[in-house]
């Protein structure tokens, strides 16, 4: 037979495995009224209880409130709550302030003892009080025992026990177990508190960069839409090239495409909008000069010179498309390297400011100026093919003729030196 001893040692140490399943469960549960509920059931099942129920702080209302219920007499949770000012609570928190007459637990049969005691009377009115709501509570929750959870100083809960089914009383042991499990129900409970504020704090950060950059994105937009206006600002000064801007990008797509150019996503955006925007440097150039009738000046086109940096700097707030600034200044660059601004040659330029030089000098060429009149297809297919490999990369210059032949097949209108073009 087991003496009470050896039986006192079994139960000590299944409580030592109970608490190691709790904080092994704590690090795994994310939410605490999982672990809370498990608690309640666990005391529920292994004591036999009248019932076990948990009152915990619900920080948001600044008040009490029972988060499980367990036994045969188990509480309607939803009904019970207490205020912060509720004198179980009260007599709890002052408990940490060290102030006397006060237990880490209460028993109902305690509480009634001190409030019959005389001194207790005297000492404190307060104390009284709460006593005297701290009893009725108790029995209105038919509570036999109540032990609270802290975490730092803060009551975060309180252990509500029912009496023994087999009305055997609580011993010393089992108290500072339900001490234990109340400590861990609180330290849980603020960890979960802790970890979904955190939860909270980045799914507020990830909202808010979101409408930043939907934001950033709708400037950039709409910044690159007053650019496209003022690119096509630019050639309206020419009434007789009208549609450059568009055509130049068509021509442009056209060839890319001919080479073998992925043009999915954003690399067609980025073609495209360089493609577009290429010139819009000149809406700083001078009218005198930019729609001078007549051959320019080596001071004039000293000035008109300049259109590629003054579109490069225009461009800087769209910061989605720094690589097209660099396309726009590399535009008037040549394939020899006697281009401008900076004499780049060869896969110095882009492939893109390659693919514009091409495409804008054929469509300049065919397009009537207000001092001379567009060029004959023929004519630009000529200039185009004598200048490969000095003014224009010659592998571009292949890809957009072949290109043309195929879109001007289509048509019926193939010109004679489209036809004598062996390529493609
Ligand atoms: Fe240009």
């Amino acid at each position: 037979m087991p003496t009470e001893t050896d039986r006192l040692n079994a139960n000590k140490l299944d409580y030592q495995e109970v608490l190691r399943d709790v904080a092994r469960m704590m690090v795994r549960l994310k939410r605490p009224d999982r672990l809370l509920k498990i608690i309640t059931r666990f005391i529920d099942r292994q004591f036999g209880l009248t019932h076990t129920s948990l009152l915990v702080l619900d920080p948001r209302k600044k008040r009490y409130v029972f988060v499980n219920s367990k036994g045969s007499k188990r509480l309607p949770v939803s009904l019970v709550k207490f205020d912060v000012d509720h004198p179980m609570v009260q007599w709890f928190s002052g408990f940490k302030q060290k102030q006397p007459f006060q237990k880490e637990f209460l028993f109902l049969s305690d509480v009634k003892k001190m409030l019959s005691r005389a001194e207790y009377r005297l000492a404190s009115n307060s104390k009284a009080d709460q006593l005297a709501g701290i009893q009725k509570a108790m029995q209105t929750l038919k509570a036999e025992l109540i032990v609270p959870g802290y975490f730092k100083d803060t009551l975060v809960g309180v252990l509500m026990l029912g009496r023994r089914v087999n009305g055997r009383c609580f011993t010393k042991q089992e108290v500072t177990f339900f001490q234990t499990l109340a400590h861990d129900c609180s330290m849980a409970v603020k960890t979960a508190e802790y970890n979904q504020s955190l939860v909270e704090q980045n799914q507020e950060l990830a909202r808010r960069l979101e409408e930043i950059e939907r934001m950033r994105s709708k400037e950039q937009k709409t910044y690159y839409e007053i650019m496209r206006s003022l690119a096509e600002e630019v050639h309206a000064k020419e009434p007789n090239i009208f549609g450059h801007v568009s055509e130049v990008e068509r021509l442009g797509l056209m060839t890319a495409r001919e080479m073998g150019i992925d043009l999915s996503g954003k690399t067609k955006d980025l073609l495209s909008a360089a493609l577009i925007l290429h010139d819009v440097g000149k809406i700083g150039i001078p009218d005198s000069v930019l729609s001078k009738p007549g051959r320019l000046t080596p001071e004039e086109w000293k000035i008109m010179k300049t259109h590629v940096e003054k579109g490069a700097r225009i461009l800087e707030p769209l910061t989605d498309f720094k690589k097209v600034r660099e396309i726009i200044l590399s535009h008037h660059e040549r394939f020899d390297g006697s281009g401008y601004p900076r004499g780049l040659k060869g896969d110095q330029i882009s492939i893109e400011a390659r693919i514009i030089s091409v495409v804008d000098s054929f469509h300049a060429i065919v397009s009537s100026r207000c001092y001379r009149e567009g060029r004959s297809l023929d004519f630009a297919i000529h200039e185009i093919r004598n200048c490969a490999g000095t003014q224009f990369d010659p592998v571009v210059v292949d890809a957009f003729l072949r290109a043309l032949k195929k879109e001007l097949q289509k048509k019926g209108e193939i010109p004679r030196s489209l036809l004598e073009y062996a390529a493609g």
